[in-house]
C-alpha cells in the first residue's frame, strides 16, 4: 500500500518569527505520526531555517521552484544542487501559478523536474486544468499533455521516485474543492496513463491532490483509491489545520 504524503506549499508567505512557531508546532505534532509522510515547501530564504528546525525529525522540507540548469550566469535563480545543499527532500515544479504568471511551459517544467531528480531531490510535478478547460471538456487532454512532456523528455522511468500533484486551477485558493469523485477520476486517469508504459511505476506513484484541501475535507479525499495525499496551500500555514490534514492521512 502506498503511504500518504501531506506536503505544505507556503507560497510567498512567512516571516522568521511566524515560521519558527509553525515549524516547531508541525515538528512536535508530527512526532507521534509515523505512518504518514509530511513535508513543507518554503520560500528560498527560509530553507536554512527549515533545515535547522526540522533536522532529525520526521518532517521533510523542500522548495517551490528550481532552475533547469545546474549553475551559471542566471541572476536570481536557484539550482537543484543548492537545494540539496540545504537538505531539501522535495521541490515543486510546474505549479499552476508559475505556469500562468511566469509563462512556464511543460517542456521547461520537464527540464526542471529532471534536474531536480539528478540532484537527488524528489520533484513534485504539478498538473491541472483551468475552469475554462474543465468546462470545455478538455481536462484529460490538458493533464495528459503536461504529463507526456515529462515522459517524452525523461522516459517513464523519471516517475519512479517522484510525486505528481493534480491541482485543478479553479480549486486553488478559492475554497472550491474538487469533489472526491472529480479528483479520483483525474488521479485514475494519470495512473492509467503511466501504467500504459510501466504498470509497476504506476502502482507505486504517489499522486497528490491540491486545491482548497482543509481539515474538514481531507479525509474524504484521501479515502479515494488513487489519492495518495495532498499538496496544501493556505491550510499549511496554520499548524493545527495542517496537522489535522496529516492525521487524515494516517491509515485507519
Ligand atoms: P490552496 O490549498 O490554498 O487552495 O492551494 C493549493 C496549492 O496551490 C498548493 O500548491
Amino acid at each position: 500500500m502506498r503511504r500518504k504524503l501531506v506536503a505544505g506549499n507556503w507560497k510567498m508567505q512567512g516571516t522568521l518569527t511566524q515560521n519558527a512557531a509553525l515549524l516547531d508546532a508541525v515538528r512536535s505534532g508530527m512526532a507521534a505520526m509515523n505512518s504518514v509522510d509530511c513535508a513543507v515547501c518554503v520560500p528560498f530564504p527560509y530553507l536554512a531555517q527549515a533545515q535547522q528546525k526540522l533536522s532529525g525529525s520526521n518532517v521533510k522540507w523542500g522548495a517551490q521552484d528550481v532552475h533547469q540548469l545546474d549553475k551559471g550566469a542566471y541572476t536570481g535563480e536557484v539550482s537543484a544542487s543548492m537545494l540539496h545543499d540545504f537538505g531539501c527532500s522535495y521541490v515543486i515544479v510546474g505549479h499552476s501559478e508559475r505556469r500562468a504568471i511566469y509563462g512556464e511551459n511543460s517542456q521547461l517544467v520537464a527540464e526542471k523536474f529532471l534536474m531536480a531528480h539528478l540532484a537527488g531531490l524528489t520533484p513534485i510535478l504539478c498538473v491541472g486544468e483551468s475552469l475554462q478547460q474543465r468546462e470545455s471538456g478538455v481536462t484529460e487532454k490538458v493533464v495528459a499533455e503536461q504529463l507526456d512532456a515529462l515522459i517524452q523528455l525523461g522516459g517513464v522511468q523519471a516517475l519512479r521516485s517522484a510525486v505528481v500533484a493534480y491541482e485543478p486551477v479553479w480549486a486553488i485558493g478559492t475554497g472550491k474543492t474538487a469533489t472526491s469523485a472529480q479528483a479520483q477520476a483525474v488521479h485514475a486517469f494519470i495512473r492509467q496513463r503511466v501504467a500504459s508504459q510501466d504498470s509497476q511505476i504506476a502502482s507505486g506513484l504517489c499522486i497528490l491532490y491540491g486545491g482548497s484541501v482543509k481539515a474538514n475535507n481531507a479525509a474524504e479525499l484521501f479515502a479515494m483509491p488513487d489519492i495518495d495525499g495532498g499538496l496544501i496551500g493556505g491550510a499549511s500555514l496554520v499548524a493545527e489545520e495542517f496537522l489535522a490534514i496529516c492525521r487524515a492521512g494516517v491509515p485507519s
